[in-house]
């Protein structure tokens, strides 16, 4: 080879090189796109533990949580839309009323369209119960 050419051969191996380690610095580092296009962590407010006592408390229609099978909600803006005479779910309101939910006093479950409306309603989870 002629020094001309050595010269060339290994300007063109520097060359491939540096373009090689550029590459390599891209596909290594975070590309900008998947930092923005990770997944979004819904900010979901604290879950409140509200225990027996403050779950008693709220036991009128105007003022309705009820406590299905260990969470809490509070109905007191459903409670007019519900499809049943209206002396019938206020009873419930400030107890836990898992069984009325599972039954709805006649032995049949709600639907699933029923059970999609009640995380719009869930404010906390019903405390541990001391005595358990
Ligand atoms: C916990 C006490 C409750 C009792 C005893 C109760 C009882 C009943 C009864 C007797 C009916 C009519 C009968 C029937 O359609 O089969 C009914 C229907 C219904 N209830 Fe309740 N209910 C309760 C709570 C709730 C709550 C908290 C919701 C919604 C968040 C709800 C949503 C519905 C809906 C959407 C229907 C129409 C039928 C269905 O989808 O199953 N109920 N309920």
């Amino acid at each position: 080879m002629t020094p001309l050419g050595r010269i060339a051969y290994t300007v063109l191996v520097a060359f491939i090189a540096s373009l090689l380690t550029l590459l390599a610095i891209d596909w290594l580092g975070p590309a900008p796109d998947s930092i923005s296009e990770a997944p979004h962590i819904e900010e979901s407010p604290a879950i409140r533990v509200i225990n027996m006592e403050e779950l008693d408390r709220h036991d009128q229609p105007d003022d309705c949580w009820m406590a299905i099978h260990g969470q809490v909600y509070d109905f007191t803006d459903y409670l007019p839309r519900h499809p049943t005479p209206a002396h019938l779910l206020p009873p419930y309101c400030g107890t836990d009323a898992s069984v009325g939910w599972d039954t709805k006093g006649i032995g049949r479950p709600h639907s699933p369209r029923a059970r999609d409306m009640l995380p719009d309603y869930r404010i906390g989870v019903l405390a541990a119960d001391p005595t358990d």
